[in-house]
């Protein structure tokens, strides 16, 4: 299989095809995702929330996101592979950015790194595309900053809001990001901003105009007992898990695990 590289982002926006991007934290759901033909693997720091049990993404370190970046890049045969540059690794300027953005690089495998903010990032975005990073953009609600928005909300709704988002696109597009990702923002405020940067928009919770979609794949699988509104439950796979652990306790409470076909006579 040929690996999606930087070049077939924008070619699939100029040939309007769809891009598919989900979270991975591990080489497990890594493989199963490559496989199933996602486009790009997200190594969020929503790796705080869904599997270190943080309720926000704040406490993630670049010690957090390396093992599991290594291990996504590691198991992907096809997938363009992202890493979230964590809170805290590259708010300081571009000097802190491209520290943090070369450990990732130099020891994981990735194919590029993901920051938060617009215009307030733009000089961090240039300096890592000038020393060679891929830079994916992510606007409108940003979890990194969630207390000073208020908790997760949708962005960029009315006339100066919506000119505010288009114009940090415009500046992350110019600063040399690859890609940008547009959460929670109103679908016809997503339709204009994707409409009007050369780079695909990939969204959540932004309507279908987008040029992809991500989810993060404890949503899409419906892992949890709950998920939010823009993400939609396509497998109820933390049902199947819990029936598969309480099927296994069963079987040895009762003694009918392990039987003759799964031990050794001799
Ligand atoms: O960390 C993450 O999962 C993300 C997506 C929600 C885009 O940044
Ligand atoms: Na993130």
């Amino acid at each position: 299989v040929k690996r999606v590289r930087v070049h077939h982002l924008r070619a699939a926006k100029e040939r309007g095809e769809k891009l598919t991007m989900l979270t991975a934290y591990d080489a497990v759901t890594a493989r199963i995702f490559d496989d199933a033909g996602v486009d790009m693997l997200l190594v969020g720091d929503s790796i705080g929330n869904t599997m270190h049990g943080h309720a926000t993404t704040l406490p993630v370190t670049i010690d957090d996101m390396i093992p599991a970046a290594r291990a996504v890049a590691g198991a992907a045969r096809r997938a363009f592979v992202v890493v979230d540059l964590p809170f805290g690794s590259y708010e300081a300027g571009p000097q802190q950015a491209l520290e943090s953005a070369v450990r990732i690089m130099k020891s994981t495998g990735a194919d590029a790194v993901k920051l938060e903010g617009g215009r307030r990032s733009a000089a961090q975005i240039r300096a890592l595309t000038d020393a060679g990073i891929p830079v994916v953009a992510h606007l409108g609600y940003t979890p990194q900053s969630e207390h000073l928005l208020g908790g997760p909300r949708v962005q960029g709704r009315g006339d100066e809001a919506s000119e505010h988002l288009s114009a940090d696109a415009v500046a992350v597009t110019e600063a040399g990001a690859v890609a940008v990702v547009l959460e929670m923002v109103p679908a016809p405020v997503a339709a204009q901003v994707t409409e009007i940067v050369a780079i695909p928009t990939i969204g959540i919770g932004a309507g279908p105009e987008c040029d992809g979609q991500v989810l993060v794949w404890v949503d899409m699988a419906g892992m949890g007992d709950w998920s939010p509104r823009f993400a939609k439950r396509f497998g109820e796979v933390g049902a199947a898990l819990t029936a598969a652990a309480s099927a296994y306790v069963d079987e040895v409470r009762g003694g009918s695990f392990p039987d003759a076909e799964h031990s050794f006579d001799h």
